[in-house]
């Protein structure tokens, strides 16, 4: 049998010594991704910002601390999902958009997370994990909130937390994007929810 927190260590251990592409210059630390290797959930984000960079953590910035927050709100614990980035290095000061050539320098590494933790459902957050997850050009706002597949495994799309932190309608509103999300994290809530009961 395998051991999943040796082949964990291992691959973490690669991500943090990566150098196939220019971020490994400027970054502090490669952020792997945190939480629980034998979830049933994966959380994907784009890519670390600061505060990640800074400690080697996912989604422990600003916006980290919403997710948590949303999550929290939903009776979801952080703790009880895995959660990861498209890409493992901050791209830049302005924590622009992974470039083509650094997503397919990271592919493997997300790949191979996919592949030792096995998920029932995984979660993208904002544009960039899910148009690369889905190959499509459709944006977040058409996609958020709906199920699709991805090899079998249930995809499901939210908005980033940090288009919530930047929007000017901070409301909860029928139609704004807190209170879009607060919809979708409810489904998504009864989702894990169902297939914690399958096992
Ligand atoms: N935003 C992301 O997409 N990922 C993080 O880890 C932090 C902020």
């Amino acid at each position: 049998m395998h051991d999943i927190n040796k082949i964990w260590e291992e691959l973490k251990n690669k991500i943090n010594t990566c150098n196939k592409c220019g971020l490994c210059k400027t970054r502090h630390n490669a952020v792997p991704g945190e939480g629980n290797l034998n979830t049933k959930v994966v959380l994907i984000g784009e890519g670390p910002g600061r505060d990640e960079d800074m400690t080697g953590r996912p989604f422990i910035g600003e916006a980290g601390q919403l997710l948590t927050k949303i999550l929290n709100a939903a009776k979801i614990d952080r703790n009880e999902l895995f959660i990861t980035n498209v890409i493992k290095c901050r791209t830049d000061e302005f924590n622009r958009d992974p470039m083509q050539e650094e997503m397919y320098a990271c592919r493997d590494f997300l790949e191979a997370q996919l592949l030792i933790i096995r998920p029932s459902i995984i979660i993208t957050a904002g544009n960039v994990p899910t148009k690369l997850l889905l190959r499509t050009n459709n944006g977040i706002t058409s996609l958020h909130g709906k199920f699709s597949d991805w090899r079998g495994i249930k995809l499901f799309p939210i908005f980033h937390p940090s288009y919530l932190l930047h929007s000017p309608d901070k409301s909860n509103n029928v139609g704004s994007p807190r209170y879009l999300m607060w919809q979708d994290i409810k489904l998504l809530k009864q989702k894990i929810d169902e297939v914690n009961s399958q096992s």
